[in-house]
């Protein structure tokens, strides 16, 4: 007798009924970028189909994902100025501040959650403040947390800091409770390798580090042990959920992470896995929509619970068509 597992792929419906994954847009986290102005809708030239937009044209952009089935947005803000400690981050008046309070006067069910950085910022494109040629990371704490309570202040829903000073998650949450936000939730990330697969995304945000790079913060890529201390750490901490960013090169880092933590695991599709498929989809070189869909799949069924994804509206509405 041979085994025959062909038996269970005979047929859509068959092989649909022992579908180990699924992927749903409510999965889905849609990460948007937004900067000064009205009637902006700025395409993004290494991300086709990606956008800057302005608070208004931002707020239809979310009701559209919202209508998809999607239920969260992570903001990225491009301010009017920069300085070398970043002071726009936490202004009340900041782009990413008015944004917030526009989607949740708009649409107060819709997820709204904010990156916590400088990089966008800061006039060096550095992610915390510059002492003696490097990040100072006290320093950077405090400006930090100034910075996750002015979002918790206009109604963020969730704080997300990217910046990966040691201490932040602890800072950020006392910051949170002392100012009145207790219920502020905080989706840290963890685990953030210093990767070349961010290069779109610093044009999107025009943070690119003037100087140097980012290895001193972000993670060595070689290293999986260590993805595990910064969870333990963070959890410590008080992280609600946690992220392992970038998704594709790093998917035995998910599965890791899941593993150990008992809080919902994030995955970042980041820009450059993006932009990766629609270069060589644009050239004809691939099935764009086959791999979009193959990759976020294989990242759900690495372990992440939520993605993050640039494709988030393109896939929301393959999956509502049923595919
Ligand atoms: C800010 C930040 C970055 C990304 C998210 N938050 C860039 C960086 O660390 O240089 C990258 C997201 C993407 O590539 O899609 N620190």
């Amino acid at each position: 007798m041979i085994i025959r597992p062909r038996r269970l792929r005979k047929g859509k419906t068959l092989r649909e009924m022992v579908r180990e994954t699924t992927l749903s847009p409510r999965d889905f986290i849609y990460p948007m970028f937004v900067k000064p102005g009205k009637g902006i809708r700025d395409p993004i030239s290494s991300m086709p189909g990606q956008y800057q937009f302005s608070v208004d044209t931002l707020v239809q952009e979310a009701k559209d994902a919202w209508e998809l089935g999607i239920p969260a947005v992570i903001l990225f803000g491009l301010p009017d100025s920069k300085d070398p400690v970043g002071s726009r981050s936490w202004a009340p008046d900041g782009i990413v501040q008015q944004a917030v309070a526009a989607l949740k006067e708009s649409n107060p069910d819709m997820l709204v959650i904010t990156d916590v950085c400088m990089c966008e910022y800061t006039d060096h494109g550095h992610c915390g403040v510059i002492k003696d040629g490097d990040v100072d990371n006290d320093a950077t704490l405090e400006l930090l947390s100034k910075q996750a309570v002015s979002h918790a202040r206009a109604g963020a829903d969730l704080v997300a800091p990217s910046d990966m000073m040691d201490g932040r998650v602890a800072a950020i949450r006392k910051a949170l409770d002392g100012e009145g936000f207790k219920d502020t939730g905080i989706l840290s990330y963890a685990v953030k390798y210093a990767s070349g697969f961010y290069g779109p995304f610093r044009e999107a945000a025009d943070s690119a580090p003037r100087f140097g790079d980012r290895s001193s913060y972000q993670m060595d890529p070689a290293n999986a042990r260590e993805a595990l201390r910064e969870v333990e750490l963070d959890l410590d901490e008080g992280a609600d959920m946690v992220m392992v960013k970038p998704a594709m090169a790093y998917l035995d880092v998910v599965r890791l992470v899941k593993e150990v933590s008992l809080v919902p695991v994030a995955a970042y599709n980041v820009s450059g896995e993006y932009a990766m498929v629609k270069a060589a989809e644009a050239r004809g070189w691939i099935d764009g929509t086959r791999i979009m869909m193959e990759i976020l799949m294989a990242i759900k069924r690495a372990g992440a619970d939520i993605i993050l994804t640039y494709f988030a509206k393109e896939a929301a509405r393959l999956l509502m068509d049923g595919r």
